[in-house]
């Protein structure tokens, strides 16, 4: 495993995380929660050192299960969660109407308000502490951006929450460009990146990361799952998968990508790993890019992306993955 500085900040990380939205269950369909502390156990005995969560990963029950998961070995651990999507308070920017099972269009379900306001922010890190059984958060991030908030307002709550030692790191999420320059000195910024979502390649926000030593944490670096090359096109996903309609995991949409990950097999072979391995191992040997956050629902997973860590690719073949996978 390959470890890195996190930003300017003194945290190390291993170069693949640990996502943990899919065991929280929300919007993947549910899951189990000793098949995930497992795998987060599975994914700290393999090198990963750092585990992404928020409160919105299943109204709690994410960071719940990153709290029982770690229990008696905090110290090992750089524990990252979020502030910023809200069901308890119609405060802020309203983001959607979810169930306990994912987004809907219901005006009776929950309601789901972006809020960065610093009573918010405060009173949303007393609860993550206390679900994940720790006194304090190595990295907070704000999970999306709201315009009710000035970005000011928030970065000051921010850090007098570090300058009161409840947090060590500060990053952000989802944010576009000019935000992430208002933010000033964060440690890491986390946004969707993987060979099928270049964005932030495209628009400027990694070479902006780059150059001011921003760390950067790109998030389902897998497309989901889909870029594992394992998804079958007649795979049925559950009620409440986000996957379950979506254009990407169509029978055409999967047999599409599939076959652009079956002229990756020469190289994978050579390497002796899978495809999903070889994809993470693409993705953090960016220049610009921290760590994974790899999702993992079971302990067998959670070993495979860990061992992604030692896949080392020479730059021809990063320029043929990269230019063989792409929407
Ligand atoms: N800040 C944000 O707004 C934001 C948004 C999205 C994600 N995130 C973070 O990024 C993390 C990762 O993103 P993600 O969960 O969307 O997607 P991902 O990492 O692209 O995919 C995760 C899914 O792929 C499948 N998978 C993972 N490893 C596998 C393996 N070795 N073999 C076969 N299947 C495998 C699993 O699903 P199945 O077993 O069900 O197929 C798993 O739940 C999240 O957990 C979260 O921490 C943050």
């Amino acid at each position: 495993m390959i470890y890195r500085k996190l930003g300017p900040s003194k945290i190390d990380v291993s170069a693949v995380a640990f996502g943990a939205w899919a065991i929280g269950g929300w919007m993947w369909g549910g899951s189990d929660e000793q098949e995930a502390i497992e795998a987060i156990h599975a994914a700290l005995d393999h090198g990963i050192s750092l585990i992404d969560t928020a409160p919105i990963y299943g109204f709690g029950r994410s960071e719940e299960l990153v709290g029982r998961a770690i229990h008696g070995r905090r110290d090992k651990v750089v524990v990252a969660t979020k502030c910023g999507m809200v069901w308890d308070r119609e405060e802020g920017e309203f983001f959607f109407h979810s169930s306990q099972e994912g987004i809907t269009l219901r005006a009776s379900d929950k309601k789901i308000y972006k809020c960065l306001r610093p009573e918010s922010i405060r009173a949303e890190l007393e609860r993550s502490l206390k679900r994940l059984g720790t006194t304090y958060v190595d990295l907070y991030q704000t999970h999306w951006q709201e315009s009710t908030t000035p970005i000011a307002d928030t970065m000051a709550t921010l850090m007098k929450l570090k300058d009161e030692g409840k947090i060590r790191a500060i990053g952000i999420c989802n944010a576009n460009l000019m935000q992430l320059a208002e933010y000033g000195p964060i440690d890491s910024n986390q946004e969707k990146f993987s060979l099928l979502d270049r964005e932030i390649e495209q628009d400027g926000r990694l070479a902006y990361c780059r150059r001011t030593g921003v760390g950067v944490l790109p998030y389902s670096p897998l497309a989901n799952g889909l870029l594992t090359g394992k998804i079958r096109p007649d795979r049925q996903f559950g009620a409440g998968d986000l996957r379950r309609g979506n254009r990407r995991f169509s029978p055409a949409g999967i047999e599409k990508v599939n076959g652009m990950l079956d002229q990756l097999r020469p190289i994978a072979e050579q390497h002796r790993c899978s495809i999903a391995q070889l994809v993470i191992a693409w993705t953090y040997s960016q220049p610009g890019i921290t760590s994974v956050l790899c999702g993992a629902r079971t302990a067998r997973q959670a070993i495979e992306n860990a061992a992604a860590g030692d896949v080392a690719l020479s730059a021809e073949e990063l320029e043929t993955i990269g230019a063989t996978v792409r929407v």
